[in-house]
């Protein structure tokens, strides 16, 4: 299959939108990361999302819509929370869990959950494709399942031309992270991911709100996260990712230490002069979280050589986006963290 390459003009998205209404796969740019578009509706486009990417039956999908009264039309019981959630945050990069309409969402879609993951993702072009077609978009991350999510159309290629009719070209993602999801069937709500909606946003609305254990520390063998996608290996380029914590000096004393050719050094711009001589890649700046975030999974792919070996990953510390950022580095590292103040 030969995979077109559209642009955000009315007609392209209106071709994209034929794509779709006939159970074709279309990459689709949205703020946090590409996603992998087809009709959520249908069961057969929705199959074809997971042949596409590789992706484990068992993860459900998260279903995108165009504006927030269309909760109604895929959810039941909505709280008046995920209503104010909406007003507050939607368009933009939070995804709700909340009771499934099993009558009109198929099992496909949901991978047999009762609940539904729903956004409403910050891209005109999207936002007019899903409106366009007339149906909502269910999509994952469009990437190999396993690897880093992409953040321009070239990455989006680069994974699954061939394998899609098509993608539009919407320029790089602002935020670079996948959507915050937030799990509104519990009491208290939970965080199942952090994303570009901060976790102290979201209590500021919600009062209390749980975290996960899965978002901080890897998934025990044999049991069952809330967000299915979370046991599973994630954001891994080709190299071991080691995540060296620990003041600048530490740490930078810790990788020359452990540094051997080819491995490479992820790091902010503040700490390039001490890794000058080592060809470093800078993601962003450490005072600047939303450029890290903005940066990481772009870093990440241009470091996804095997013959690298280690990567050795500087990571911002605190809450905040930087949340976001220190779950998709540690999740790429397989959480290996080495303390470089009390490690030498
Ligand atoms: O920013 C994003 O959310 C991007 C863009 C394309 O919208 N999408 C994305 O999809 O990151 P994906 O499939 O890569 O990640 C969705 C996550 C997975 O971990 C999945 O297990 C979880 O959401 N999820 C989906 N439906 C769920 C449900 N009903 N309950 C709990 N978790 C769910
Ligand atoms: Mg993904």
């Amino acid at each position: 299959m030969k995979t077109l390459l559209l642009s955000t003009a009315h007609t392209d998205l209106e071709r994209a939108a034929e794509i779709i209404k006939n159970g074709g796969l279309v990459g689709i740019p949205t703020e946090t990361v590409y996603g992998l578009g087809a009709n959520g509706l249908d069961p057969a486009a929705v199959r074809h999302i997971f042949e596409a990417k590789g992706r484990p039956q068992d993860n459900p999908l998260i279903l995108h819509v165009h504006r927030a009264e269309q909760l109604r039309d895929f959810c039941r019981d909505v709280p008046d929370a995920a209503w104010t959630l909406a007003e507050r945050f939607w368009p933009g990069p939070l995804t709700m869990v909340l009771p499934v309409r099993q009558d009109v969402v198929p099992a496909q879609t949901v991978a047999g959950h009762d609940t539904v993951a729903i956004r409403c993702p910050k891209n005109d072009a999207t936002r007019e494709l899903i409106r366009l077609a007339g149906v909502p978009i269910a999509a994952p991350s469009a990437n190999l399942s396993g690897k880093p999510s992409t953040t321009t159309a070239q990455h989006v290629l680069h994974d699954l031309d061939g394998k899609i009719e098509a993608v539009i070209d919407g320029g790089p993602c602002q935020v670079g992270v996948e959507s915050t999801i937030i799990d509104l069937t519990v009491t208290p709500p939970r965080l199942l991911r952090p994303g570009g909606v901060t976790l102290e946003a979201l209590r500021e609305i919600l009062g209390e709100v749980a975290v996960d254990p899965a978002v901080v520390a890897p998934v025990p063998a044999g049991t069952r996260p809330k967000a299915p996608g979370m046991k599973y290996k994630h954001y891994a380029p080709a190299a071991n990712v080691v995540i060296v914590a620990g003041t600048r000096e530490h740490a930078a004393a810790y990788i020359r230490r452990h540094f051997v050719r080819p491995n490479a050094v992820l790091c902010f711009e503040e700490e390039l002069p001490l890794y000058e001589d080592l060809n470093p890649t800078v993601y962003g700046f450490e005072r600047d979280v939303e450029s890290l975030s903005h940066n990481l999974f772009a870093s990440l792919r241009t470091l996804d050589r095997a013959e690298i070996g280690t990567i050795f990953a500087r990571c911002p510390e605190g809450g905040g986006l930087a949340m976001a950022v220190q779950n998709r580095l540690r999740k790429s590292a397989g959480f290996h963290v080495v303390d470089a103040d009390t490690e030498q």
